[in-house]
This record gives C-alpha cells, structure tokens and sequence, in this order.
C-alpha cells in the first residue's frame, strides 16, 4: 500500500470529491494529509472516522509523500508539484499546467493505461471536457480510425470550481429577486444566459479550453493527425457537461455499429430512445462516474459521418474519479491491490 497520500487543494470542487472517492473506494495507506492554501488551514475535515487538520501547501509539505493527488489553480500546480516529484512523490495533478509536456503522461485509465506506467513524476489528468470525449472516440478510433470530430460544448458552472456553482445559484435569485448582481466567476452574467468562451483567446480566434480539447485529444489518442474543431460553451447548469459530437472515420461506422462499440467499452453507458424521449441530461447523470451516449444517428450531411451526444459529470469522470482509477492503476501495478 502507499505510505503516505496527500490531498492537495482538497477544499475545492474537485478535491472535496477525491475525498469523498477515497472514502468510498478501498485505496489504501498508512497515512492520509489534507492541504490547502493558507486561507484553509487549520479547518478540521473527517475522513474514515478520524478528524484531521487542513495543512496549509508549502514547498516542505512532501517529505514522506509518495503519492499526491492535486487538484489546484495552474499557477499553484506550477509552483509547487515540482517539489513533490522532488520529494520522490508520483503526482496526480488535475490542472492544465503540466498536460502536454513532453513525458508527462496525460491517462484516462479507460483509454490509455500503459502510459500512466512511470516510478515516480507527474501524471496529467485531462481537462475534464476533453475526458469525456476521448473515451466515446476511443472505440471508433480503434474500428475504424477517427480523422476529423467536430464538437459544441454544454458545459456546467461546477467546472469553473466552488465560486462558479455559487455564482450561478446567486445571480439566479438575485435575479429572480429583480436585484442587480456583480459577476465575478464569469466574464458575462451567467442567469438566464449563455457564453461562448471559456478560458483566454489562444489561437486562430479559438479560446484556450477549446485548444485543450485538440491538443489532450491527439496526446491520449496518440494519434497528431486527428483533426479536431471544437466550440466550448458555458451554459448556466449546475454539473455535468454535455456535447454534440460529429465524428469523421477512415471508415464508415453505421449507427447500429457504433452503439454496439459504445456498449462493449468499460466506462460508457448508452442512453438512446428518442421515440421514447430517452437520452442523457445533466439532472440524469449527475452523480454517476460514467460517460453517457445517445441520440446516436448518421451524419445525414456526409455519407458515413456520425453524430451523437454525450454528457457526463465533470467533477467525477471529468475530474475526481480520474484521478482516483489513476490512483487506484498504480496501487494495482506496484503492491498489486485489487
Ligand atoms: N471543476 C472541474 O470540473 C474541473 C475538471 C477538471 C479539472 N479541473 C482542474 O482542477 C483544478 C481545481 O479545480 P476546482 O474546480 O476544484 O477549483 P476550486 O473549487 O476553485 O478549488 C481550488 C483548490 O485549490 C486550492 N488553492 C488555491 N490557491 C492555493 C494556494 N495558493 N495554495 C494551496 N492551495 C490553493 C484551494 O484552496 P482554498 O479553498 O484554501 O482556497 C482549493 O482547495 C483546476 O486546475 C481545474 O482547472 C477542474
């Protein structure tokens, strides 16, 4: 088992759910810590019936670590997770800062295990809107070779952390209320309201979250030729991402195929029966740690082409649970633990 695994930035959206994963889930070791900025420290936390501290993160925070799990601003990953590896920790780390360095392995334990395969270093777990969508493409990419995706995002306030989800819940009332509301999360009003831009400009008018998608997306599949033009949206739902996905394959897939492949993957549910009004939503997979698929169909602009809509719950899949299965692939790999 791990001696000692540290939870980093473990009061936001995405820790306080790897603590609750790591209460759940049976990954073992001696001892558990619990860090956050100094703002968190000394708040008492409970996990599996014994109270801890929140410890504040410091560069000397890792002596004896040999696993973390970090999910923390980039700037913060970027000034501390090198002391960590340092110390002779492996690093989970959630950001974006280290994703696509050269040797840094990007996993989704689904789709690319053998990478997460190193002693020590840092693992990248994807951005979580990017997560979702390499695990539907993975069995069409082994079928039958993706070459072009076109994809809209949907994407919920939770992925913006703690302050998004509590920015939409007050901007809502407040408008409700008639009252005016200063927005901080978000670069427009969020209620009753959509945007399309998340994350800076970066390149060719697409803004940064969109180019994590292309980029994360031609790492995990190990595939540079896969051509990738993606809109993110931000829409004012609590959890859980959404996308329209239009696939392009050096084959064709029909939509019988494709559903059969979805169904046969570990990690994806399909969720398809437009007669019936059946199909995934956010207030429906909300909760779970699986990638849901539906309105499944032909692309009717292009011969071949497909198209389908996939939602799954960012802080788990798209974050937490990731995090936690690459936790879980090394106990596996190195005290062989079920
Ligand atoms: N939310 C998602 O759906 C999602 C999905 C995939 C990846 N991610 C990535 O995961 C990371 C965390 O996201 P989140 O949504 O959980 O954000 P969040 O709710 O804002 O939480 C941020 C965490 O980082 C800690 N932190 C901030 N500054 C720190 C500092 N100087 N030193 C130590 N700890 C510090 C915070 O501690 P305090 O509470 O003490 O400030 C908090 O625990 C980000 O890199 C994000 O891009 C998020």
């Amino acid at each position: 088992m791990f001696k000692t695994v540290a939870l980093v930035g473990v009061t936001g959206a995405v820790g306080r759910l790897m603590r609750q994963l790591l209460e759940e889930r049976p990954l073992a070791a001696e001892t558990f810590r619990f860090l956050a900025s100094a703002r968190s420290a000394g708040k008492t936390l409970t996990f599996r019936g014994r109270e801890y501290a929140v410890e504040p993160l410091t560069k000397e925070s890792f002596q004896g670590v040999d696993l973390v799990l970090a999910s923390t601003p980039d700037e913060v990953a970027a000034e501390y997770l090198p002391a960590a590896v340092e110390a002779g920790a492996t690093v989970i780390d959630e950001s974006g800062y280290f994703r696509m360095r050269e040797g840094v392995p990007l996993v989704v334990p689904e789709v690319n295990p053998e990478a997460a395969d190193i002693d020590r270093g840092i693992i990248s777990s994807p951005n979580c809107s990017t997560t979702q969508m390499v695990l539907a493409l993975k069995p069409l990419h082994d079928a039958a070779r993706v070459r072009r995706v076109i994809v809209s995002t949907y994407q919920a306030v939770s992925g913006m952390g703690v302050q998004g989800t509590q920015e939409l819940e007050e901007s809502t009332a407040a408008r409700l209320r008639g009252e005016e509301y200063r927005h901080a999360a978000f670069a427009h009003p969020i209620a009753f309201n959509c945007i399309p831009q998340i994350g800076r400009e970066k390149e060719a008018g697409y803004t940064s979250e969109e180019m994590k998608m292309v980029y994360e997306t031609r790492k995990i599949l190990g595939d540079p030729s896969i051509q990738v033009c993606p809109t993110c949206v931000r829409i004012p739902v609590a959890n859980c991402h959404s996308e329209s996905i239009v696939v392009e394959t050096e084959r064709p897939v029909s939509p019988a195929d494709a559903r059969s492949l979805f169904e046969a993957f570990p990690g994806i549910k399909v969720v398809d029966d437009l007669p019936g009004g059946v199909y995934p939503m956010p207030n429906t997979c909300t909760g779970s740690d699986l990638v849901f698929v539906g309105r499944i169909r032909e692309d009717i602009s292009r011969p071949g082409g497909l198209s389908f809509w996939c939602v799954s719950d960012n802080l788990r899949k798209g974050a937490a649970t990731n995090a936690v299965q690459i936790a879980e692939l090394l106990a596996r790999r190195r005290f062989g633990a079920k």
